[in-house]
């Protein structure tokens, strides 16, 4: 597990790429924030759609930030939104595929951490890449 000045700084991050989400329909905001293994931080936002479904969470889109910018490996991922929310499925999927059982940390909106989390709590018995052959 990366250490606590580490953990805050991701979850700072977090709060702060927040302010940035672009939600015009939900008005739900939310910063998400991945630390790789070179110590940098790749920052995600939730987009939204006039067609809701269409709509992709911060957490996918640190995901796909990080990996057009080369990183490939990572530590931790920070989430920072009212209420320190969970990952919705599709992500918790998507960062076990990309990430890993990597250390998850759930923040408020001001970057305050209340849980620590991790992909295999959140995703127990996940299917993934060993299944495909
Ligand atoms: N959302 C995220 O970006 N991440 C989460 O962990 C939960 C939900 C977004 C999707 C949508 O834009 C808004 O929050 C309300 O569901």
């Amino acid at each position: 597990m990366i250490n606590k000045n580490e953990r805050q700084k991701l979850a700072s991050a977090a709060s702060e790429i927040r302010k940035k989400a672009y939600a015009p329909y939900s008005s739900f905001r939310v910063g998400a924030s991945l630390l790789s293994d070179d110590g940098g931080i790749s920052g995600g936002v939730n987009v939204e759609s006039s067609s809701y479904g269409l709509s992709v969470c911060a957490e996918r889109n640190a995901i796909a930030s990080a990996l057009a910018n080369g990183k490939r490996k990572f530590l931790a991922l920070a989430i920072s939104s009212r209420g320190a929310v969970t990952p919705c499925g599709a992500c918790r999927q998507v960062i076990h595929d990309v990430c890993g059982n990597i250390d998850i940390i759930l923040g408020d909106e001001n970057g305050n951490i209340r849980e620590i989390t991790s992909t295999a709590a959140l995703l127990p018995e996940a299917f993934g890449d060993k299944d495909l052959d």
